[in-house]
Parts: C-alpha cells; sequence; structure tokens
C-alpha cells in the first residue's frame, strides 16, 4: 500500500488541486485510487468542495463520509469549525477512518487541512496526523514572491517531527515563468534540499487532459 500526505504552506495554495492530479496520474496508471481529506470546512460556501474534487479526479467510489469523515459549513479552522458544531475531533477515529480508505485500494492520496500546524482538535495538529499515517509529504506552495519563506518554514516543521518530504509542487506554475518564480524554483530546491516540480493552470472540469505529476523517476 502506498500512500502520499499532501499538505501545503497555508490554505488556497492548491493542495486540492495538486492532490486531484496526483490521484488522477495513480488512476491513469491502473491503480485504484482512494482520497481522504480528515475534515472539509466551508461547505457553506460556494463550488465544489475539496472531497467531491478529489473523487472525481480519482474516479473512486467512496461516498462522502469514507473520504471526509468531518464535514462543517462555516469555512473555518477544522477544530474550530467542530467546537461551533458542538463537537471535537477524534484523532483515533480520523486514523481509523484512513486506514479503512487505504484497505479498499492501490494507493491513498490524502490532503491535509491549511498546513501543518493547523489545529484539528485542539491538541492535535495537522502534523500529528500526517506522522500518525506515515505517508511522505507532498508540499503545495505558490510560485512567486513569499513562497521561499513559507516553504522553507514547512519543509523545517515537517522534518522536525520526521516526516519525509517527497517533493515540493509550485502551483499554478506559468506558461512563461518570470525570473522570480524561476529563481524561487532553484533556490527552493537549494536551500530545502527537496525536488520541485510545478503544475501548470489546470481546467477543472476536464480531468482528462491533465498532465501527470509525479517525481523521483
Ligand atoms: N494548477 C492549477 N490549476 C487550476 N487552478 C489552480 C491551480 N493551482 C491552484 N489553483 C486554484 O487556486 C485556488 C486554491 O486551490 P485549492 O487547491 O482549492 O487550495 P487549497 O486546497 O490549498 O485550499 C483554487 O481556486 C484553484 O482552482
Ligand atoms: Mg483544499
Amino acid at each position: 500500500m502506498t500512500g502520499v500526505f499532501v499538505t501545503g504552506t497555508g490554505t488556497e495554495v492548491g493542495k486540492t488541486v495538486v492532490a486531484a492530479a496526483l490521484a488522477r496520474t495513480l488512476a491513469a496508471e491502473g491503480k485504484r485510487v482512494a482520497v481522504f481529506k480528515p475534515a472539509v470546512t466551508g461547505l457553506d460556501e460556494e463550488g465544489e468542495a475539496d472531497h467531491q474534487l478529489l473523487k472525481r479526479a480519482a474516479k473512486s467510489t467512496q461516498s462522502d463520509e469514507e473520504i471526509a469523515p468531518y464535514r462543517y459549513g462555516p469555512p473555518a479552522s477544522p477544530h474550530l469549525a467542530a467546537a461551533m458544531a458542538g463537537e471535537e475531533i477524534d484523532p483515533s477515529r480520523l486514523l481509523a477512518a484512513a486506514r479503512s480508505a487505504a484497505s479498499g485500494a492501490d494507493a491513498l492520496v490524502c490532503e491535509g487541512v491549511g498546513g501543518l500546524l493547523v489545529p484539528l482538535s485542539p491538541g492535535y495538529l495537522v502534523r500529528d496526523l500526517a506522522v500518525d499515517l506515515g505517508y511522505p509529504l507532498v508540499v503545495v506552495a505558490s510560485p512567486g514572491l513569499g513562497t521561499i519563506n513559507h516553504t522553507l518554514l514547512t519543509i523545517e516543521v515537517a522534518r522536525a517531527a520526521g516526516l519525509e518530504v517527497a517533493v515540493v509542487v509550485l502551483t499554478p506554475w506559468p506558461e512563461r515563468p518570470p525570473a522570480v518564480e524561476r529563481s524561487n524554483l532553484e533556490t527552493i530546491t537549494a536551500l530545502g534540499e527537496v525536488e520541485v516540480r510545478t503544475l501548470p493552470w489546470l481546467d477543472l472540469t476536464d480531468p482528462t487532459g491533465w498532465p501527470r505529476l509525479s517525481w523521483g523517476r
């Protein structure tokens, strides 16, 4: 069983898009792909929810409940969204749900929530879940100004907990990347001692046309 944990430098950086592209790549290789999202918030807002895009990209037949055991309306940190619903996210339930999703598949693509230090419950961070699952990390980041600091912070926080950073993915990568973006890629590679890949702008309505996303080969 192989799996990856897709995290990022923050919220709205492209984690769902990268996780979806990765799920699609694995599915196109003939693998049965399961997707997992520990908690989804912001269901009150317009647009396709993370677990729905992940499911579509992976061609998964999992239920919403199987993909995302905790789902909330308000766009808030998961620990707060859970508190507003009068509950607390239970780490053992999350682990059981992730393992159950993985058990029916050849590969599991798990998307984190926000960044690594976001609390799922008051005492259990996204990073703790990543450690408990034990999958290598995909770190999603923006290509432009500010990304060196955010990305290197994320890599340090990951490695401090013993997590393996498999790759950094910069998204959306411009068709004609300006000097700053190209330099950011080189600087993160050098200072982060990590492989860096890029993902171009994707038409999210049509996964059949997406490029493959892979690394280390
Ligand atoms: N490669 C890409 N192709 C298309 N849209 C992208 C790409 N990268 C980021 N985006 C856009 O950026 C926004 C945030 O992406 P999303 O994956 O939802 O972020 P996160 O999961 O980190 O919150 C979305 O509107 C998404 O469509
Ligand atoms: Mg997301």
